[in-house]
């Protein structure tokens, strides 16, 4: 368990480690501990345990049955839309395996296009991390990400060793839990294009987001440019009104 830093709320470092367990240690419809237990496992209130709890019902992460307790719900179906998944969650849920080759990494001075997306005066130091991301050792998609230096720089590993941004930064008890997302049609520029071993001028899907987390901060820009021969966005839409 992380140790929480002094200005994370209780809940949130509850919350971070019951999204960790309902991700990768419990199944679809297993129980969740009771709040008993987990008042004494993380050591809080009820009322922490209830708020964490919450967040994971509203997330659709859990669903709770009066009088029986709260369950892990089933994996939503869509790979990448409602869900804010990461790019490892996203080709797992493909079936393929993630990977990553870094191209750089530099802590530089916000511009004020990276300072206006992440809410944070120009100049302030961010962390630009750009690297191939593959899927089962093909390339996938050019990955540009900018976050704030002062989240995460203690706990930054060595860039080439990094495999889930998402995860170290779950290490930095910095959890993305929404973000604002546009997808554009594109054709990948030369330099892309030559990073990702494709032709000139191929087609991509170019993603922009920005993620905040549990407490509104801006903790991510991403910008990943995705080959569409190889990708796709996959939507589970529901008719208004209905579960
Ligand atoms: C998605 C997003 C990126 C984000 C990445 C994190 O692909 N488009 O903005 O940085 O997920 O994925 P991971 O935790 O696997 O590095």
């Amino acid at each position: 368990m992380s140790a929480p830093t002094s200005h994370t709320p209780k809940w949130e470092t509850v919350l971070s480690h019951l999204e960790i367990e309902v991700r990768d240690v419990l199944k679809p419809h297993d129980p969740l501990p009771s709040e008993r237990d987990l008042m004494v496992t993380f050591g809080v209130s009820r009322m922490t345990i209830r708020e964490a709890l919450r967040n994971l019902v509203e997330a659709g992460a859990v669903y709770r049955v009066q009088g029986s307790g709260t369950f892990v719900a089933e994996p939503s179906r869509v790979s990448k839309s409602l869900a804010l998944t990461s790019f490892t969650d996203d080709i797992r849920s493909r079936g393929m395996r993630p990977g990553a080759t870094l191209v750089s990494c530099t802590t530089v001075p916000a511009t004020p296009q990276v300072a206006g997306d992440l809410g944070l005066r120009v100049g302030v130091m961010v962390i630009n991390l750009v690297r191939v991301r593959t899927a089962d050792e093909a390339s996938m998609c050019l990955e540009r990400v900018w976050i704030p230096a002062d989240l995460v720089a203690a706990q930054m590993p060595d860039p080439k060793e990094i495999e889930s941004l998402y995860d170290v930064m779950a290490g930095a008890n910095i959890l993305p839990t929404s973000a604002e997302q546009t997808i554009t049609a594109d054709v990948f520029d030369d330099n892309e294009a030559a990073l990702l071993h494709v032709p000139e001028k191929s087609p991509c899907l170019r993603v922009a987001r920005i993620a905040y987390d549990t407490r509104g901060r801006a903790v991510e820009r991403g910008h990943s440019a995705y080959r569409a021969d190889r990708y796709d966005f996959r939507v589970t839409i529901r008719r208004p009104g209905s579960l």
